[in-house]
């Protein structure tokens, strides 16, 4: 039976963790010294050696000949702790649900003195994952502790273990596993494993396991199943991180403002069964290293990514700002929290990439304008577009038009249509209208509040405020709403505007046939139908 690499090089003394020196030589002098604790809390990232040290600790308390604190793995108690056949080192496991029984369990078991060994040595690890319930039966025997038990909790999230459970611990922070020393116990496992493994190889395994050896191990057992010559390709294979040339066409896309592009790659992706949290994450991660690469561009070594991808990153980090960054990695944050409770994990997506296209006007973190004024740039442009007739809003027309007899109007229809409807003047955002909420906030701070985010238009006399939903068109509902805005908006301007409301919910097509969320709206605008005026 093949044993996972990770569980057949588990270090069976404190000579082989690596990179804990602080915790290692700690514990070993304790042992040696016959000064350790009671209890101990174990703390830090997954696959850093809590759990491999617990054992290790485990046997140095009771090893019959300990050589310097350390465990002889010779002795008849550190061979069966070994094959985790000893009675008196007990493990308990939080994360499954027999926590509490356990507990109880432990409770009783632990004032009988321990059959072979010195000390009974409860180890629990996952101690965040287990119940109010079983915290408190845990706390009741911290607090007088049998001479002949020593507890050692361990947990990847201190902040879940309550005050009063730390404070009876004497507490060690494992650190993420340093790069080299990574690198160093792969070339030592693959030369004993007779693996051939590449120097370049394990540092790139290194680079993408983020400080856990567990997943460096798993990882080179991967590359194992791909090939017996392992180099950098069978890692990027391996880690499926060849060919994700998709996460920079995104990002470029998103450094573009170009939503249908960015859409366009991410429905290739869904298409393709790709996971949407995953993708998420990869975006993250990117554009992590896009704010390392602007604060901190002298530090290559912190940025996670093969060397021809550091070449497109940095591109694409010359055309954004860091405020930029910034708030685009707050959005990608949110949509990552919000996808496992999503109902349409792709929708939850695509909500995040037309935010990251369509960068907000106050800009988030930016302290510049350069995203109002790429925004303003960008909706004068399409309007340009419109009223030229180049980009037309209406998908295939359903009536022949009867392009033959009236040439001109057809090349125009998006802005005949327009005249035809409302006026003759041109359709543009309108640039005042953070103004005229802030306005609004003073008269009427729950009507501003729920125009937050919603976009207005104006066309000579006219404005189209587009709202985010429908729940928010009931808004208008209430005369005394509609008149506070066309206050609002007349004390702001001095245009006694004329005021429609449209939701730009656009779920009952599906498609957007390729059409820009900005040509949606001005859409949308144009039919709007909910007349706001109170006239
Ligand atoms: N500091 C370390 N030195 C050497 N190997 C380690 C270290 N930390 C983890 N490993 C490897 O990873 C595996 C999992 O480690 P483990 O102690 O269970 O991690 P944790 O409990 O912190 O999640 C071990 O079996 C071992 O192969
Ligand atoms: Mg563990
Ligand atoms: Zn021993």
């Amino acid at each position: 039976m093949y044993t996972a690499l990770y569980r057949k090089w588990r270090p069976m003394t404190f000579d082989d963790v690596v990179s804990q020196p602080h915790i290692t030589a700690t514990l070993s002098r304790q042992v040696a010294e016959g000064k350790t604790a009671h209890a101990y809390l174990f703390t830090g990232s997954r696959g850093t050696g809590k759990t491999t040290c617990a054992r290790i600790l485990a046997k140095a308390v009771n090893c019959l000949h300990p050589k310097d604190g350390k465990p002889c793995l010779e002795c008849e108690i550190c061979r069966e702790a070994d094959l985790g056949t000893l009675s008196d080192i007990i493990e308990i496991d939080g994360a499954s649900n027999t926590g509490v029984e356990d507990i109880r369990e432990l409770r009783d078991s632990a004032v009988y003195t321990p059959e072979r060994c010195r000390y009974k040595v409860y180890i629990i690890d996952e101690v965040h994952m287990i119940s109010p319930s079983a915290f408190n039966a845990l706390l009741k025997i911290m607090e007088e502790p049998p001479e002949h038990v020593k507890f050692i909790l361990a947990t990847t999230e201190v902040h879940k273990v309550p005050a009063t459970v730390i404070s009876r611990c004497q507490r060690f922070d494992f650190r993420r596993i340093r790069e080299e020393d990574i690198v160093d116990r792969l070339m030592y496992i693959a030369g004993c494993e007779k693996i051939k493994l590449e120097r370049d190889a394990a540092a790139l395994i290194a680079r993408l396991s983020d400080g856990a050896m567990r997943d460096a191990l798993s990882l080179l057992d991967q590359c194992v199943a791909f090939s017996d010559r392992i180099d950098r390709e069978t890692v990027s294979n391996a880690a499926g991180i060849a060919g994700r040339e998709y996460l920079f066409d995104i990002l470029e896309a998103v450094a573009d403002n170009d939503t249908p592009r960015a859409m366009t790659v991410t429905d290739e992706l869904y298409a393709k069964s790709k996971d949407m949290s995953r993708l998420c994450d990869e975006l993250l991660m990117q554009m992590r290293n896009l704010m390392l690469i602007k604060t901190v561009p002298g530090k290559p070594e912190l940025i996670s990514c093969l060397d021809n991808e550091a070449e497109r990153l940095k591109s694409i980090c010359e055309r954004l700002s860091l405020g930029d960054i910034l708030s685009r990695l707050e959005v990608l944050q949110s949509c990552a929290e919000a996808l496992p409770r999503a109902v349409s994990k792709r929708t939850e997506l695509e909500m995040a990439l037309v935010k990251l296209c369509n960068p907000p006007v106050s800009g988030g973190y930016s302290s510049d304008s350069s995203a109002l004024e790429k925004r303003i740039e960008k909706l004068e442009s399409e309007l340009a577009k419109l009223k030229s007739g180049a980009v037309p809003t209406e998908k295939p027309q359903k009536k022949p038009a009867p392009a033959e007899s009236e040439p001109t109007q057809t090349a125009s229809a998006p802005q005949s249509e327009f005249t035809a409807k409302e006026t003759s003047d041109k359709l543009e955002p309108c640039r005042r209208w953070e103004e005229i909420l802030d306005r609004l906030t003073v008269e009427n701070p729950g009507c501003a509040g729920a125009l937050n985010g919603s976009e207005a238009y104006v066309s000579g006399e006219m404005m189209y405020i587009v709202v985010k939903n429908e729940f928010f068109l009931g808004l208008f509902k209430k005369p005394e709403n509609a008149a506070s805005l066309k206050k609002a908006a007349l004390d702001v301007t001095g245009i006694n505007y004329s005021i429609r409301a449209k939701c730009s919910k656009s779920e009952q097509n599906g498609s957007n046939g390729g059409k820009s969320p900005v040509d949606e709206l001005i859409e949308k605008a144009k039919s709007a139908d909910i007349p706001v005026d109170v006239e």
